[in-house]
């Protein structure tokens, strides 16, 4: 974790690598003596503004080299104009630049920026956390590109509130954690060693781990996942983690991953182009496993479960097959129409699984449908429920967070019909039509009824093709700030 603290000495006096001085539009125009975040700068902004080489455009990043005094680098970050500022691009632009600083070879960093922003100490402490991360473990250290290696060790901000930018260290560090797992590839994380993995952090964060292996999926009714699994040599796994607080614990929240290590779509074999990618099907059970770390670090008062569905979707000589009907653990058989629909299969189980648990709420997490993606695009996860305030409360902490989350319906009754089976109680898979509602009402038939639930589609989200802002290319670990942020103003 980048170290980050308070600014203890005057400006004038901070000896360091480099300044970043964050400015609106409007602060490049009146510059002399208003604009504090680049006070003993301001007869630099001033020739900079002149020459129009730095107007304060959102995304416009200068680097000015400084020959003499205490720093090194001076960089001017653009914020657009003020009237439209957002603390998502507040945390966007802040991102963007300390990455930029990391890999220009500076090793400490001084941050003067807007302060007026809701929450801009957990922002700052988020910007600090996400800047720099990158998946390159499996890269020759002289290949890295985009750069250079980053090397910011050292954070400093102006007149900062240290619990709250811990808390937005938090986040980011639970986020972190959950990209460099769903970044592995299904080679290195199967359905065993993901939970071999859960295990080994559940002791370090100070959780509880169980993992039900094939036999014991067996016992537990939970034919629905093992389907799922029984085309791959690497079978599926149940893991179930829990978070225990210290004292008396208030609400109980699980979370449910799904953990589709690969995803090749089974004998409904996917595409080359769409099979691609595939190994971030588990996105939703490393975020689940995410915010776990997150609330344990948070030292959270609310007992939070997570449940991770974990199996491999492969056609081997054992696959489930379309026309197959397996029978789920509470008790609903279900026709195979499509052996692609594998998400909501192992999801079906596992909410079930989830219910029993008698929670206050239920969130799952999925790279459920294309369709998603497609109505929504790639940095937009969809929303579904049917509990009001558990929607305005999701939507409220996404929106704080910076990640885009919009709701989608799932109370259509024309597609709830389709979900019936002439041969069993329900069909996995239907119209292309409405595809990711359509999965969101099969999920709905698995959720005890009464208990306030939420479906996360965050197929599309979950990967960025490029560093931007908060995120750096590859997993995203969507909703992991989101959801943190939910259950931190639960209690
Ligand atoms: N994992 C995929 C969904 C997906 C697609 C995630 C693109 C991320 C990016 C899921 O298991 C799937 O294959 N869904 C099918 C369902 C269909 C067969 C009903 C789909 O969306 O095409
Ligand atoms: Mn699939
Ligand atoms: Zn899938």
């Amino acid at each position: 974790m980048i170290d980050v603290s308070a600014l203890k000495d005057s400006i004038k006096d901070w000896k360091g690598d480099a300044l970043l001085a964050a400015l609106y539009e409007e602060d490049c125009k009146k510059v002399e003596g208003k604009c504090s975040a680049a006070q003993p700068y301001e007869e630099l902004v001033k020739v900079m503004v002149e020459r129009k080489d730095f107007e304060g455009k959102k995304g416009s990043t200068v680097k000015i080299p400084l020959l003499e005094g205490n720093v090194k680098n001076l960089y001017l970050v653009g914020l657009g104009k003020a009237e439209e500022r957002t603390s998502a691009a507040l945390r966007d632009a802040l991102t963007g630049a300390l990455r930029k600083i990391g890999r220009e070879r500076n090793e400490s960093a001084l941050i003067l920026a807007d302060k007026s922003a809701p929450e801009s100490d957990v922002i700052l402490g988020e910007a600090a956390g996400l800047c720099g991360y990158s998946f390159e473990k499996y890269k020759k250290k002289d290949e890295e590109d985009g750069g250079g290696k980053f090397v910011l060790k050292k954070i400093f901000i102006d007149g900062a509130d240290g619990k709250q930018t811990k808390r937005g260290q938090i986040f980011a560090d639970a986020q972190c954690f959950a990209r460099d797992l769903a970044n592995e590839p299904g080679n290195v994380v199967n359905p065993e060693t993901l939970a071999q993995t859960a295990d080994r952090f559940a002791k370090e964060f100070g959780l509880t781990c169980e993992v039900w292996d094939e036999k014991k999926l067996k016992l537990e009714k939970m034919e629905a996942l093992l389907a799922v699994g029984q085309g791959s040599e690497n079978p599926p796994r149940l893991i179930h983690l829990t978070y225990v607080p210290e004292g008396k614990a208030g609400k109980k929240v699980v979370f449910v991953g799904k953990g589709i290590t690969f995803d090749s779509g089974g004998l409904d074999l996917k595409p080359s182009d769409f099979m691609k990618t595939m190994k971030g099907d588990k996105s939703g059970a490393c975020n689940v496993l995410g915010i776990l770390k997150g609330a344990a670090a948070l030292k959270l008062e609310t007992e939070v479960h997570g449940i991770l569905a974990a199996a491999e979707n492969m056609p081997g000589g054992r696959a489930f097959r379309p026309d197959d009907i397996i029978r789920a653990r509470n008790g609903k058989t279900i026709e195979i129409d499509n052996t692609d629909a594998e998400g909501r299969l192992v999801l079906a189980d596992a909410l079930s699984f989830a219910s029993e648990l008698k929670p206050d709420g239920i969130i799952d997490m999925a790279t459920l449908t294309g369709a998603c993606a497609v109505a929504l695009g790639s940095w937009t996860a969809g929303l579904f429920t049917m509990d009001e305030k558990l929607c305005e409360s999701l939507l409220a902490s996404a929106r704080q967070r910076g990640e885009r989350l919009w709701r989608l319906p799932m109370d259509d009754e024309k597609i709830g019909e389709t979900l019936k089976s002439k041969f069993a109680d329900l069909v996995n898979a239907g119209d292309r039509y409405g595809g990711a509602t359509f999965a969101a009402m099969f999920l709905n038939e698995f959720v005890e009824k009464g208990i306030p639930w939420a479906h996360l589609d965050i197929a599309g989200a979950d990967f960025m093709k490029e560093d931007s802002g908060v995120y750096a290319r590859g997993a995203s670990a969507w909703g992991v700030r989101t959801c943190l942020d939910y259950l931190l103003k639960l209690q």
